[in-house]
């Protein structure tokens, strides 16, 4: 890794306060021992993260992002949002709550959502207000085409509208947020006196984030991230939008793919599919810390760190932190495969 100059927390926050924020998230979030888990692991010591408990809306990264790029979009002249995700999705539900605090119109294209129990984020979404279009599986084969549509229709009626994925740069300039963790996190790393720290958490752009910060105040963090889905190829994903994310801030910093380490393992069957391994990770960190997961994403990364620390994956004098970035509604959508795990 090189690094061409190294700045200070002040200086890093100053590049960060260059930019546009919206403040929606509780923050700092509070960073945690995990002593039962520890001792049931009998490995390095963990500590958590909780960005379960940033707020809006059950929390989650998405607060944190949302800070910043909701203000960006609003200084554009758009004035209603288009997001297209899956139905059990915790961007469709944090999108909706931003979108809410900027007073934004929300429209949500939720595939593979007709007749589904409105349970979950779903029923949050729907509390929150967003415009639902809830697709059966045959439409959600082509779902930009039915957001193409609706946009054309709302340009029609003078509209501005925003295709949430037709846009990669807004979504860069939210992991802005993740810097500003990364700042908060040295705060909180040198209050409890913690060394060698080893950051593990779902594979995406959060962690791009903390990559960022970490490199760019010459930190020596290890990151570990977990994939949760087949769709991305995450080697190249995270090199390239630590690179983007470098341009926003105008940040002094070089960047190697060997800067993650990545586990594509825990996958299972892939997106939307709880495997028992992770089943059983949700229970344990609730029966030991009371820690909740959700069966997507931070339940996957939580089976990968409780595997990982089993076979020896951290060194034992490491401090491994978990980055939890919530979920927590998903629990409720799986709530039959969650109650009948015997664990
Ligand atoms: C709970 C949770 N964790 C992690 C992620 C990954 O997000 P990102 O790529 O923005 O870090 C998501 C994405 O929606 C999520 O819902």
């Amino acid at each position: 890794m090189t690094t061409t100059k190294i700045l200070t927390p002040a200086e890093l926050q100053s590049h960060i306060d260059k930019l546009p924020r919206m403040n929606i998230a509780h923050l700092p979030t509070p960073l945690e021992e995990m002593p039962r888990l520890t001792e049931r692991l009998g490995g390095p010591k963990i500590w958590i993260k909780r960005e379960d408990m940033t707020g809006l809306a059950y929390g989650g990264n998405k607060a944190r992002h949302y800070e910043f790029e909701m203000p960006h979009v609003a200084d554009q002249g758009y004035d209603v949002m288009i997001n297209i995700m899956d139905y059990h999705s915790n961007n469709a539900r944090m999108t909706a709550a931003a979108a809410n605090k900027i007073g934004m119109r929300y429209i949500l294209i939720l595939k593979n959502a007709a007749n589904r129990n409105v349970q979950g984020n779903l029923l949050i979404d729907k509390i929150l207000g967003a415009e639902l279009h809830l697709l059966d599986e045959y439409q959600s084969g082509n779902a930009e085409g039915y957001a193409t549509k609706l946009k054309e229709e709302l340009e029609a009626e003078g509209h501005k509208p925003y295709v949430i994925q037709e846009h990669l740069f807004p979504r860069i300039v939210g992991m802005v947020g993740f810097v500003q963790a990364g700042v908060e996190i040295l705060e909180q790393i040198e209050e409890n006196n913690l060394k060698c720290v080893h950051i593990i958490g779902v594979a995406g752009r959060s962690m791009c984030g903390l990559i960022v910060a970490a490199k760019s105040m010459g930190l020596d963090w290890k990151f570990t991230g977990v994939t949760v889905n087949y769709d991305v190829p995450l080697d190249d994903y995270i090199f390239q939008h630590s690179k983007d994310l470098q341009d926003v801030l105008d940040l002094p910093v070089t960047f190697a793919e060997s800067d993650m380490r990545v586990l594509n393992q825990y996958v299972g069957e892939g997106y939307g599919v709880m495997s028992a391994q992770v089943a059983e990770a949700i229970h344990i960190a609730a029966q030991t810390d009371a820690i909740i997961c959700d069966p997507n994403y931070t339940g996957t990364a939580m089976a990968a760190l409780i595997d990982q620390i089993e076979e020896g994956g951290f060194s034992e004098d490491e401090t491994v932190i978990f980055l939890h970035t919530g979920g927590l509604p998903a629990v409720f959508t799986f709530a039959d495969q969650l109650a009948s795990f015997n664990g």
